[in-house]
């Protein structure tokens, strides 16, 4: 099974983020968090600003979007170009049209659920995503602990997607680090975000190399 590291500019400087983006080349992805003032608390970065980071990393994007109305919003960070775009479930009004659109655009279409959100209901859906993110933390802010009882659903959709032979990423986003990241990938999760973890190292590339090590690590225990 393939890890993915994909640190969080969430954690980043905002006044210096070419300069921060360089600084985690090692990554596999960039998680850029989306969000609007109302689905959650905060207010980052809208379709201009994600346009721009594009034209500034070689590194795929990968969205997450904590916004109202991904019927209609998700579909405009798709131009951007981005390769991957996650919208939340419980704002959206109908997923899999949102999923097919995404797709149809070129876009990956991923799946997020916050922490109390069942997974089982949406598992019959998996095949319309090409990712589910499993929230381990509400969604607003980085530097949270992560909540144990999440790590269930990641056991859960893990089972699915293999029993199904899916081809669907599992993600896991929120207080990811060091000490914990093995045991989550030995649950299933396979694509890690990590903001604070990254941008509060020394060394952010030795850091991603750790995570990803133990990550790795994880994986292989499982079965
Ligand atoms: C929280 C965001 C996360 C956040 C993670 O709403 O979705 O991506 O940046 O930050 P850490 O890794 O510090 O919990
Ligand atoms: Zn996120």
């Amino acid at each position: 099974m393939s890890i993915r590291i994909n640190p969080s500019i969430l954690s980043a400087d905002f006044a210096n983020l070419q300069a921060e983006l360089q600084t985690i080349a090692a990554a596999d992805l960039i998680h850029v968090d989306v969000m609007d003032n109302n689905f959650v608390p905060n207010l980052t970065f809208g379709q201009t600003m994600v346009t721009r980071l594009q034209e500034v990393t070689p590194l795929p994007l990968d969205l997450h979007l904590m916004i109202e109305n991904p019927d209609r919003w998700a579909p405009v960070f798709a131009e951007t170009g981005a390769f991957s775009v996650t919208f939340h479930v419980e704002a959206a009004e109908h997923p899999v049209t949102i999923a097919r659109t995404l797709r149809s655009m070129g876009a990956r279409a991923g799946l997020a659920i916050k922490p109390n959100t069942d997974v089982e209901q949406y598992l019959e859906i998996l095949p319309e995503f090409d990712q589910l993110l499993v929230m381990t933390v509400e969604p607003g802010f980085g530097g949270q602990a992560l909540i144990e009882h999440t790590l269930a659903k990641v056991a859960t959709a893990r089972r699915r997607i293999d029993a199904e032979k899916l081809d669907v990423w599992l993600q896991v986003d929120g207080g990811i680090d060091a000490t914990n990241i093995e045991r989550v990938a030995e649950l299933g999760a396979d694509t890690f975000v990590a903001g604070s973890a990254v941008f509060k190292a020394d060394d952010r590339a030795t850091q991603i190399e750790l995570l990803r090590n133990k990550a790795s690590q994880g994986a292989s225990h499982r079965h």
